[in-house]
């Protein structure tokens, strides 16, 4: 009897063990009000780990296995917290209340005109001086055997000039086939506008430097064409163009092609391909595969577009993770959202956040090796 229970309590103790394992957590600094900010890494059956700050939700961390099963980092950043306090180009953070631009920083709805901050002169960018990416989030751990974590932030009505008290969530969840699930879910309790996405630049092989030789696909016949600060102006077809990733392309293959008006404005690619899954469709965006490591990484979502980001402003001033210098397409951001500036263009796709109608979208990145 005595032995088959401790058997018992060895196989009970080797279960929690493992399971504990799956989600872990450490302290990883203070924020200049003395908060503590808390470090999650979620670890698969696979190897896969993503670690994830409680900071920004930014994920800071994130392997992918190559060819040979190598697991390697394939996301920027910094190697602590002082880094991402300092200044960061959004690595790995959630952005909102509203990614991407909002023209001269303004809105109107029912009758009153909003002003937001102009962070990205002569425009509002990803929610402002204090954003989604810089507040302190309360993390819960929903599950260890299909590791996931969940995030809340309680947005005050007002909060960087948006109207409506919101409560938002995002769920990170890593699953065994090398998946990273997004969940986002917010609600107001005034008519607002809201856009979340995640804004992590991805390397798969950083080894071996910048990722113009990142093969892109991204099933999209359009992009919305910007203007010169990159404010969407109408959608234009992506034939014949060096927008065509409708078969899969280098990403450096036309990145410098300056004859095409839109690279100039973007200094490469920095634009929003229109996607438009079914309602709540989760559609596959496109997928990226860098082939020396042979890791491939594709983009699923909810969402009716992705901002292709290719890193244009890195520019080797910024020191990441193991000292290594970011220098201009180091990494490539796949944002998955709605269209930029939506609150001033009415025939986009709604941003509106109405009281009682919550929003909620999911975003999957999906790792394998090839
Ligand atoms: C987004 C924008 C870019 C740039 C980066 C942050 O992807 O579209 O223009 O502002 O964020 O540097």
């Amino acid at each position: 009897m005595k032995n088959i229970s401790l058997t018992f309590l060895f196989i009970l103790g080797l279960y929690s063990c493992e399971s504990t394992q799956m989600v872990s957590v450490e302290d990883w600094g203070y924020l200049p009000d003395g908060q503590q900010v808390q470090l999650y890494t979620l670890k698969n059956q696979t190897g896969m780990q993503v670690k994830i700050s409680n900071y920004g939700g930014i994920i800071t961390h994130m392997t992918s296995p190559d060819r040979h099963g190598a697991f390697a980092d394939v996301v920027l950043g910094y190697d602590n917290l002082a880094g991402y306090l300092k200044s960061s180009p959004y690595f790995g953070a959630v952005v909102g209340r509203f990614a991407n631009r909002i023209k001269e920083g303004k809105f109107t709805l029912n009758d009153s005109t909003y002003t937001l901050a102009v962070n990205n002169a002569p425009n509002h960018l990803h929610g402002g001086l204090k954003g989604l990416d810089k507040a302190l989030w309360k993390t819960e751990i929903v599950s260890t055997n299909v590791p996931s974590i969940k995030l809340h932030y309680v947005s005050p009505d007002g909060e960087e000039g948006y109207p409506g008290k919101l409560n938002l969530y995002v769920t990170y969840t890593l699953n065994h086939q090398n998946q990273l699930k997004i969940d986002y879910y917010a609600e107001t309790d005034q008519t607002t506008h809201i856009n979340l996405s995640n804004h992590t630049y991805f390397n798969l092989n950083l080894a071996n430097g910048n990722i113009l030789q990142h093969e892109l696909t991204l099933h999209s016949d359009s992009i919305l064409a910007v203007d010169k600060t990159l404010i969407p102006k109408g959608s234009m077809s992506v034939t014949n163009t060096p927008f065509d990733f409708k078969a899969p392309k280098k990403i450096g293959e036309r990145i410098k092609d300056t004859s095409h008006e839109q690279i100039v404005f973007g200094g490469g690619y920095d634009h929003c391909y229109i996607i438009k899954p079914q309602k709540s469709e989760l559609k596959s965006v496109g997928s990226v595969i860098e082939r020396f490591s042979g890791r491939k990484m594709e983009v699923l979502t909810t969402e009716p577009a992705v901002q292709l980001y290719t890193g244009n402003f890195l520019d080797g001033s910024i020191i990441g993770k193991g000292r290594k210098k970011y220098d201009k397409n180091m990494g490539f951001c796949l944002e998955t959202q709605h269209y930029p500036d939506s609150p001033n263009q009415p025939i986009f796709p709604s941003t509106l956040l109405i009281p009682g109608k919550p929003y909620s979208s999911t975003t999957i990145y999906s790792f394998k090796a090839i």
